[in-house]
């Protein structure tokens, strides 16, 4: 992790709150403030919060436990935000709120603008790399992975205060460029891209489109696998070529750059993931030459076997590094000295606090060579450059998701195969009836979007997880469908206080499904704060989802529109509608949004 600091400026939440007296209380008692942190409580049917730290300073003083929790209590006697505190077990302490404290709580985040949320106390410039795409080669669904959670840690750390640039990093610069030019070459070999002598004007209108693109790769590919060296010797010379300036190559280049990019911002608009830049390997090569001067003069590059390497291998190292390949044999750049070089290329274009990899596990051998490189050529301090990696989509067998014929799903096809899903289960359920047709459309696309993200996002994102449409796309369970619907009920609750005349008003706390509600919401600013540090949305996530089963338990047992109390109904009216902000605000940092009906 960097080693900027990471402090934030908390919405004074609970849990820091008492964390913060018990810190000061095991201090003055001649102990270690971070014994003081406090939880909630694993037993939320006795306690609120609970703080361990008693425990631990015992052993280490040869104390007896339950006597130093004694002497932490006494800090607590006349708080008035508890109800009860007490000594649990062998020297637990348990928090119970009063009621007062939670209801001050709830108004306080209703009048908050950040909802709960916390700030980070100093912004940082940060840069997430994140999707990845390649020219010519469609998304599936692996791709779904980075895209998504990429996506949430953006919106993440930029609303705690960041400021952060999200980069596609677009693959359009390796040995796939040179392959797809000779494919080119042999379907169309008159175009005016091949004729080194050519001195014209090259034709505006792209000679491939995205179908030729998706045809010629995976075939030229194949043939390279299949023992075609003819063909891959040409690609590599092509490669090199284009990489050189070959002005006729780059002229095509562009046109497979701009008819790919065209398609992937369709293919993630439709997913709600958007990226502040497009710059993509190639970028980087204007650096490349002036990095490989540089790395030359530190002494880190050295030749091997015709290539140049830079050694990246330490004394102390458990495993195997290899070195980065920085000019290969044939003097092409690599995956990574374009990475390398990109690095350098931010550096100059805009100056990273923290760089982070949104990318494939499978690729951490790879990082780690290049981030080695990179703190001993000095164009970063260790730890701002970081890879937040994830695991893979499977299928039910446990290995990465195939479909039926044994290919990949694409992204294209499984959004609409979700947004066809999403119509039949709201037909099924009988939702959605009273809604014009472009509105249900709109809706089927935010339930099928909330369907495949949310399955992403409530997973960490190392673990391995099955791809199951069905599971993700019920309306019961932890599931995108699930929020979506309750945050619908919600609204439908605020029209209707509007169509009777009911408004909103200061929370009064009472009945256990509201306490817990009011905790719940309190519980936002840790989650947010877990979530930025750990680069794991599912933090988030979890959070979104307690917040709607909180909100349908509350629901069923406290009536909101219903009773003669006008203030209860104000009250009531109020939690609702703070709740409903919240939950919108989580479902806007994964990237969802609700509809307005169902
Ligand atoms: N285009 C690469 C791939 O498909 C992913 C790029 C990830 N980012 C990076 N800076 N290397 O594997």
């Amino acid at each position: 992790m960097s080693d900027l600091t990471e402090a934030f400026v908390d919405s004074h939440d609970f849990k820091t709150q008492l964390s913060e007296t018990a810190g000061a209380a095991f201090v003055s008692e001649g102990f270690e403030a971070s014994a003081g942190r406090v939880n909630a409580s694993d037993r939320p049917d006795l306690a609120d919060f609970q703080c361990n730290g008693a425990l631990a300073v015992a052993k280490a003083a040869k104390a007896n436990p339950r006597e130093v929790a004694g002497k932490i209590i006494s800090h607590f006697s006349a708080d008035d935000r508890l109800k009860a505190v007490d000594i649990a077990g062998p020297g637990f302490l348990n928090f119970v709120l009063s009621e007062d404290a939670l209801s001050q709580r709830a108004n306080a985040l209703a009048s908050d603008a950040r909802l709960g949320a916390p700030k980070v106390a100093a912004r940082r410039k940060i840069i997430i790399d994140f999707g990845g795409p390649n020219v010519a080669k469609e998304m599936h669904i692996g791709h779904l992975r980075t895209a998504v959670i990429g996506e949430s840690l953006k919106r993440v750390m930029r609303f705690m205060g960041d400021e952060v640039m999200g980069d596609a990093h677009f693959g359009d610069w390796g040995y796939q460029m040179g392959l797809l030019i000779v494919a080119v070459s042999e379907e169309q070999p008159d175009l005016p891209y091949f004729d080194a002598a050519f001195t014209g004007d090259y034709p505006t209108e792209a000679p491939v489109s995205l179908e030729d693109l998706g045809r010629l790769y995976p075939a030229t590919a194949k043939r390279v696998k299949d023992g075609d060296e003819a063909l891959r010797d040409k690609a590599k010379v092509a490669t090199r070529e284009l990489q050189h300036g070959r002005v006729g190559y780059r002229a095509l280049w562009q046109h497979f750059v701009t008819v790919s990019r065209q398609a992937l911002i369709r293919d993630y608009g439709a997913l709600n993931v958007t990226f502040d830049w497009w710059k993509g390997e190639s970028d980087a090569d204007p650096y490349i030459e002036p990095m490989i001067v540089d790395l030359k003069a530190k002494g880190l590059l050295v030749p091997d076997q015709g290539a140049q390497i830079v050694r990246v291998a330490r004394e102390d190292d458990k495993k195997d590094i290899p070195p980065l390949l920085v000019v290969s044999s044939e003097g092409s750049s690599m995956y990574g000295t374009t990475d390398l070089a990109t690095i350098v290329q931010r550096n100059a274009e805009f100056g990273p606090d923290l760089t982070l990899y949104v990318v494939d596990q499978r690729q951490s051998a790879h990082f780690e060579q290049v981030y080695r490189a990179a703190y001993l050529a000095g164009y970063a301090k260790p730890g701002q450059l970081e890879h937040a990696a994830n695991g893979t989509v499977n299928g039910p067998d446990g290995t990465p998701f195939k479909t039926r014929d044994g290919g990949t799903l694409k992204l294209h096809d499984l959004v609409s195969q979700a947004v066809e899903k999403a119509t039949s289960r709201l037909h099924e359920a009988g939702l959605g009836e009273g809604l014009s047709e472009t509105e249900f459309a709109d809706t089927a696309h935010k339930v099928a979007v909330a369907a495949l993200k949310f399955a992403e996002l409530s997973n960490h994102r190392l673990t391995n997880y099955i791809f199951d449409l069905d599971r993700f796309m019920s309306f019961e369970g932890k599931t995108g469908p699930y929020l979506l619907y309750q945050a619908v009920r919600m609204k439908s609750i605020l029209r209707k206080a509007g169509d009777q005349g009911v408004s909103a008003g200061a929370i009064t706390v009472g009945e256990p499904a509201e306490r817990e509600l009011v905790l719940l919401l309190d519980a936002f600013d840790n989650a947010l704060k877990e979530s930025y540090l750990k680069r794991a949305p599912n933090l988030l996530a979890d959070h979104v989802y307690k917040l709607a089963q909180g909100f349908s338990k509350f629901y069923a047992n406290c009536p909101v529109l219903v009773g003669d109390d006008a203030a209860v109904k104000a009250s009531r009216l109020g939690l609702v509608t703070l709740t409903l902000k919240q939950l919108e605000l989580g479902l806007d940092l994964m990237g969802l949004s609700a509809p307005e009906q169902m």
